[in-house]
């Protein structure tokens, strides 16, 4: 849902300070100074975190990110560290950069970690934003939005809680007893919380919640301040079922398409050993899509799951692609911008009414008259529509070819060989060839071998394949938009000489070669795009190719833990009215498939789920998110109907 930017303003000492709510970003007495104090130092850090693999903290309100700043800061400087420091915090009225560059200026000693923080800020849309630092061992997690509908949606084990609402007279929602109760749930034993505020209703919110509290000497002119740990007068709860424990860092990867790369790198980043195994000789070799791909956000008027998901991958995918970039890979893709044509005048205004109600920032996604869209394609078109400034197109062969030149020799390559079968003895899982030889061995495997999922792995709903045929139409033929063009197919700017348009949808259709007739169907959806643009060409002249997508019933993909449907059966009875975490799941086993038509803006955000899930890291989606795309979601259908 929109939101609205924090406005930056100074109070008469020069602390930052929130028209909105009346109150100062942090105590006049100094902004570092009360971090460390009642932060860092109300929650037992740094003796805490040493040692940790691990360590989340937890904030309520990011505002100018100084606790961050500050505790990033305290990392570095410790020794004994723990090797990654996971941050997540929870932001209605994110700053824009500039704002955030002017109050920066007053905390000096962290000018080289602001301006890094800075430099991958994200867009201020709702959701959460992953940003990683020091060669990923800090992480931050910006979860953008209202605390009181973010909370419930992190899915997370913090070790330490930081509460910096402004003060709750002004700000009551941040510190109200559903807060406390919500931030409980997201702690276990030995967790502390901190926070420069005694306020009877905070500690008493707190209490009931299950933290026991104790009153500290407080920072600058407070007198005291509340710090204390999760320990409740009654049993904790326990998760349904216990989460998997690697026995080592060590995974099979079935598939090197964007799912397969996406999924080692973000392991490799996490220090994994990886054996990735594919059929082709080479990855991404012959893939239609290997050609060019379009990347954009998704708009719906619901601010639907499926725009949700989009957005959080458009976004971590975007600055995914820029780091690879920025570490010396090179990529094949432009941000030239992508514009969504209306296809008649009444779905022209449902666009811009669309877009008025969303109230994005304008450089993530804006409604267009005909004239701007026409001098942003430097085409004729009909109608205007939406603009994406920051979409564009990429070469899938590209950015695969990057993540895994960026694992190195974390990878052990088997290419040209294909996993006949799955075995899973004494702990570990085999992938085993055609003649029963084992191709690899490792306690974790990860499927992402598309459609080929559902005969190595049940999920209790096979995957629709359709094939999509795309046409290369030489430039000279073309007066070629200089922006990608969308509608009901998608045209891009011409590279290397060709254009790519696209492309056909054909469900139950295996021919693998590409047709005339699927040539004249590009050639007639090109032409309602773009009107006048293509000089009169012979569709048996063109050139494409063919790929195919693997498709779900709700065109949501898959990410995350397979489901074990023989234990599902035997424990049937104990299942009604189960919901996805109760469901066992196979050890060790997790698949990334089924993106259908969106495998740029899913996969590297689906890699990094993985890779949060097997390290038991915060989430980087919210958990609505996760169980819309987890495997086990049509195994749970049934259950529910009592199918099984
Ligand atoms: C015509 C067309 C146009 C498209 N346009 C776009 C676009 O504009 N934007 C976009 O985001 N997406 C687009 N897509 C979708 C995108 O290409 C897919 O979402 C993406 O390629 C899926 O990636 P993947 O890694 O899941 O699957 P794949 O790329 O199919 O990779 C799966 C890999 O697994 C290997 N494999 C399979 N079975 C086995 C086995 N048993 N053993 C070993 N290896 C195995 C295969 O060889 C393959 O390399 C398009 C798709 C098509 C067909
Ligand atoms: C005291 S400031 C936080 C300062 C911050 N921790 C720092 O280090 O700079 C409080 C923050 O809480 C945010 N906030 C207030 N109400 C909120 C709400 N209901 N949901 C989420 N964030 C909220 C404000 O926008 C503000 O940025």
């Amino acid at each position: 849902m929109p939101l609205t930017p924090a406005e930056l303003a100074f109070d008469s000492s020069g602390t930052p300070f929130s028209p909105a709510y009346g109150d100062v970003y942090h105590s006049a007495d100094s902004g570092p100074g009360q971090p460390r104090h009642v932060f860092f130092g109300g929650n037992g850090l740094p003796q805490r975190w040493r040692g940790a693999r691990v360590f989340t903290i937890l904030e309520t309100g990011f505002g100018l990110g100084l606790n961050f700043l500050a505790t990033w800061n305290e990392w570095r400087a410790d020794s004994e560290r723990p090797e990654r420091l996971h941050y997540v915090s929870i932001e209605k009225h994110p700053f824009g950069r500039v704002a955030l560059e002017r109050a920066h200026r007053l905390y000096g000693e962290f000018g080289a970690l602001a301006a890094q923080l800075r430099a991958g800020w994200p867009a201020p849309v709702s959701g959460l934003h992953r940003l990683h630092f020091e060669d990923e061992r800090v992480t931050l997690t910006l979860a953008f939005g209202e605390i009181a509908e973010v909370l419930p949606r992190l899915r997370l084990s913090a070790d330490a809680i930081y509460l910096d609402g402004f003060a709750p007279q002004r700000n009551p929602e941040m510190w109200s007893a559903s807060v406390m109760k919500r931030l409980a749930s997201l702690a276990g034993p030995g967790t502390t919380v901190a926070t420069w505020s005694t306020a009877a209703v905070v500690r008493e919110g707190l209490e009931a919640a299950g933290f026991a509290l104790e009153k500290r000497p407080g920072f600058g002119r407070k007198r005291e301040m509340s710090a204390g740990r999760y320990a409740p007068r009654w049993p904790m709860r326990r998760t349904a079922q216990p989460a998997f424990v690697p026995t080592s860092r060590h995974a099979i990867v079935v598939g090197a398409g964007l799912a397969g790369a996406a999924v080692t790198e973000r392991l490799a980043a996490r220090g994994w050993r990886i054996d990735l195994v594919d059929t082709r000789a080479a990855p991404a070799l012959d893939a239609p899509d290997s050609f060019a791909g379009v990347f954009h956000p998704h708009v719906s008027p619901d601010d639907c799951i499926r725009s949700r998901l989009v957005r959080n991958g458009f976004v971590y995918a975007s600055s995914r692609w820029q780091t690879l970039e920025r570490a010396g890979h090179a990529l094949a893709w432009s941000q030239c911008g992508v514009l969504q044509l209306s296809a008649d005048s009444a779905q022209d205004r449902r666009m811009a009414a669309t877009i008025a109600a969303l109230a994005y920032p304008p450089d993530f996604a804006r409604y267009v008259e005909r004239d701007e869209a026409q001098s942003l394609a430097a085409c004729r078109l009909h109608r205007g529509g939406w603009w994406f400034q920051s979409g564009g197109w990429m070469r899938p062969s590209s950015v695969i070819a990057a993540q895994l030149a960026a694992a190195g020799a974390s990878v052990t390559p088997h290419f040209g060989t294909a996993v006949s079968a799955i075995v899973r003895e004494n702990d570990v899982w085999h992938a085993r060839a055609g003649d029963g030889s084992i191709i690899a061995s490792a306690p974790v495997l990860v499927l992402a071998n598309s459609s080929d999922l559902t005969r190595l792995a049940t999920l209790a709903q096979p995957l629709a394949i359709v094939r999509g045929q795309v046409t290369y139409v030489p430039a000279v033929d073309i007066a070629a938009p200089r922006t990608v063009v969308i509608g009901s197919g998608y045209v891009l700017p011409p590279t290397d000489g060709l254009v790519v348009t696209g492309s056909t949808y054909d469900r139950d259709d295996g021919d693998a070669g590409p047709r005339v007739r699927g040539h004249e169907a590009n050639l007639l959806r090109l032409a309602r795009l773009l009107p006048d643009a293509l000089r009169p060409v012979e569709a048996s002249a063109l050139t494409g190719a063919v790929g195919f997508r693997s498709v779900t019933p709700d065109r949501m993909p898959l990410v995350g833990a397979v489901p074990d449907l023989d234990a599902v059966l035997s424990r049937k009875a104990d299942l009604t009215g189960a919901h996805l975490p109760d469901l066992p799941r196979r050890p060790g086993l997790y698949c990334v498939a089924g993106f259908a038509s969106r495998g740029l803006v899913w996969a590297a955000l689906a890699g990094e789920i993985v890779g949060s899930l097997l390290e038991r890291e915060p989430l980087p989606v919210e958990s609505d998110l996760a169980d819309s795309i987890d495997p086990a979601r049509f195994v749970l259908r049934l259950v529910r109907r009592g199918r099984l």
